[in-house]
């Protein structure tokens, strides 16, 4: 199995939206056995609850259920136990570096670099934004999932 990570702050917008996207994508490709796709947050403010109403509304018009996923505090330990670690700001990028157990510094990269070509480094938080400011954020991850995807089927899936 591969595991794929994803982190942001709260794990109520961004990175929740990259684990509904990325698990959908992985269910169309044929795929899920050979994944295990994951979230959570470098703050613990809002662990325990639900996505976002607008991540889940702007998620759910384009076909991903997000409802079910429940917000948590990312630890060191993750960094070992997923073989991709993705952050969706440099803040993350930062804070997963120094919770990563030694050897593992270099495991966490930014999201953004599975999809070069969609423009940014970074997501940036839709949090307290209008339904733009989450769609923006959406377009993002969708190019990010599907980069990512295309990449592992081909370095470690062989597909
Ligand atoms: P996320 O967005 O990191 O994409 O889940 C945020 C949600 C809540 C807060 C910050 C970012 N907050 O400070 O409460």
């Amino acid at each position: 199995m591969i595991g794929v990570l994803f982190v942001c702050t709260g794990n109520i917008c961004r990175s929740p939206s990259a684990e509904g996207v990325f698990r959908a994508m992985v269910e169309r490709a044929g795929q899920s056995g050979a994944f295990r796709v994951d979230s959570a947050g470098t703050w613990n403010g809002h662990a325990g609850e639900a996505p976002s109403r607008q991540a889940i509304a702007v998620a759910a018009a384009r076909g991903y259920d997000l409802r079910d996923l429940r917000a948590r505090l990312v630890t060191g330990a993750d960094v070992a136990a997923f073989d991709h670690v993705l952050a969706m700001d440099r803040s993350h990028l930062q804070a997963l570096r120094k919770l990563a157990p030694a050897g593992l510094t270099d495991r966490p990269r930014l999201f953004m670099e599975s999809a070069p070509h969609a423009g940014p480094a970074e997501v940036i938080d839709p949090w307290g934004g209008d339904d733009a400011a989450y769609e923006r954020a959406l377009d993002l991850i969708e190019a990010g999932c599907a980069g990512l995807l295309e990449r592992l089927r081909a370095t470690s899936l062989g597909a």
